[in-house]
Formats: structure tokens, sequence, C-alpha cells
């Protein structure tokens, strides 16, 4: 895959039924708004223009208490408040629709600073990278397992606050396979601008290989691979990341089973390249200020090790 970082896009170039609805609500707004500028503004000019003072001290027609005109500044704009009012409602029933509370397709649990991601139906474990059917609505779980933090894929509509204790819901979707960006936008601490998300959005039958590639267990590991998954497995790693068949579940860091298959560490801090993971590994804090993954005092022939592992975890 590649480890190109797409831009993160803006609603302006939607690609869900929510986005639409937010992208038209701002283009009628702003046109509106901006024509009323404009007409206020050309009115204004020619005020000043046809009655500036013409040097002969002759005053302009005085006049006051006209009720036809201050009954239209009055109802006009009352009348467009409320047509944008309802509009903005009208906008806010598509892009949150409402969602019933039955077993979500997709779980996200966001952390300081990252995302877990949880298929329940396929029992599939990752982080930071989703990946979805195109054309497909997902129903999705969003959840906290710390502070707030707030989901949001600028082309996939409107935000949404993941909060510690509550199972907020909400519907993926996007009309074409891509990949799109997502950010947390909420602050949430010093990794706040590093807690990255890609959506890799795929036609159903890619989709489906995801799934199954997903479902696969760690392949056999041989010579400096081998080496490093011993080494993972008797040191601290495995007391915060799950790799399937080393260890009980662990939630503390992200789900590393498929580590190899993401396009970017740290949540999307670097690429997820053999040389990246080297610097990752070295000292975390040098890729991602703040991370909670400790400066481990590696040596270099650990870290050739673990980085021979890690990245054989397709
Ligand atoms: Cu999580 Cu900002």
């Amino acid at each position: 895959m590649s480890t190109a970082i797409p831009s993160i896009g803006t609603p302006l170039s939607p690609v869900s039924p929510q986005a639409f609805a937010v992208r038209t609500l701002i283009i009628v707004t702003v046109s509106l708004c901006a024509a009323i500028g404009l007409l206020v503004t050309a009115l204004v000019l020619y005020a000043v223009v046809r009655y500036r003072d013409r040097g002969d001290g002759a005053q302009p027609r005085q006049t006051g208490g006209n009720r036809k005109v201050e009954l239209a500044y009055t109802l006009i704009p009352l009348g467009i408040q409320a047509g944008l009012f309802s509009f903005t409602v009208m906008t806010m029933r598509a892009a949150e629709p409402p969602v019933y509370n039955g077993r979500p397709d997709l779980v996200i649990v966001a952390h300081q600073w990252w995302w877990e991601l949880h298929y329940p139906g396929a029992g599939i474990v990752s982080a930071n990278e989703i990946h979805l059917p195109a054309g497909r609505q997902v129903l999705t779980a969003l959840q906290s397992a710390d502070v707030i933090h707030e989901l949001w894929i600028p082309r996939m509509g409107p935000k949404m606050d993941a909060v510690p204790g509550l199972d907020n819901r909400l519907r993926l979707e996007a009309n074409q396979p891509a990949v799109y960006l997502g950010n947390c936008a909420e602050f949430c601490g010093v990794g706040h601008a590093w807690m990255r998300l890609r959506v890799v959005v795929q036609s159903p039958a890619d989709f489906a290989a995801w799934e199954r590639q997903m479902s696969q267990p760690p392949p056999p590991m041989f010579g400096e691979a081998k080496l490093g998954r011993e080494f993972f497995q008797t040191h601290t790693c495995i007391q915060c990341h799950t790799i399937e068949g080393l260890g009980p579940p662990q939630d503390v860091g992200p789900d590393l089973t498929h580590f190899a298959s993401r396009a970017t560490l740290g949540a999307g801090a670097a690429p997820n390249t053999p040389e990246e993971l080297g610097r990752w590994l070295n000292n975390p804090q040098s890729i991602k200020p703040g991370c909670y993954m400790p400066h481990m005092q590696l040596s270099s022939s650990e870290i050739k090790e673990l980085t021979a592992y890690l990245e054989a975890l397709k």
C-alpha cells in the first residue's frame, strides 16, 4: 500500500449523504449572506455618493417614520432568519440521522492519542486505519477510553464527540473507493495533532479480501524476525500491545497483529517503513512528542530484530 499521505480534504468535497447535506448548508448560507452583504454595501455606497455634501450648504430632504420601510426591514430579515433556521434544522437531521442501538458494525474507541478499532461481526481488532466497503452504511459506535476526543473525517460528515462513559452512534459511509483522512477535532492533550485516522474505502470485493487477511493469524517467523518475536514476548511490549497468539489481549497501545498492513505508525505520525519504525523504537517521543510509549533504551540489534518482526506482520 502507498505510504503517501493524502490531503485531509474539506467538507466542500463530500462523499457521503451526511457530508453532502453539510456542504449544501454551507453553500446556501454563504451565498445568501454574501448577496445580502453586497446589496447593503451597494446601497450604502449609493447613499454616500447621491447625498454627499455638494458645497452649497443644502440639506437633502429629511424624512422619518416611514411605516412601510420599517415593516420591510423588520419582516424581510425575520423571514430570512426563519428560512435559514428551518434549513439548518433539516440539515442537522440529514447530517446526523437517527441510528438504532443494535450491534454496531464498527466500534471506535478513542485513546490518548490513537484510535482502537473493533469489527465485532468479523472479530477483527485494529488501530488507526478504518476499512469500509464503498456505498454501504456502517453503523458505528464511538467511545473513549480516557478523555473527550472528537472524530472528524471532513469529507464523510459532521464531527462527533467520543465521551468517556457514552456510546455515541453514527453512520460512516462513502460512495467511492479512496483513502480519506480524519483527525481528532477536540483538544485532548499534547498528542492531539497526531491523533490521525486513515479511512480506506474499498470495493466490496477488496473489503472482503481485507477482512480475510485480517482474520489470518500471524505467519511463522524465521531468523531476525523470530528473535524479534521472542524479544517482544519476553519484554514489556507484550504488556501494552496485543499480537494474536502471543498473550492475553491488551488495549494500552494499538493492536499490532497486522501492524505491517497499515500505512502509518503512531496514528499518522510517520509512514510505516522499516527506517521510521527503527526511529520510533529508538525513541518514540522523537517522532510523536508526549506519546505514552516509553523510551525503551533498546540496543541497535534489538531494534533491527523488532523491526524485522513487526514489518512481517502483514
Ligand atoms: Cu484526541 Cu484530540
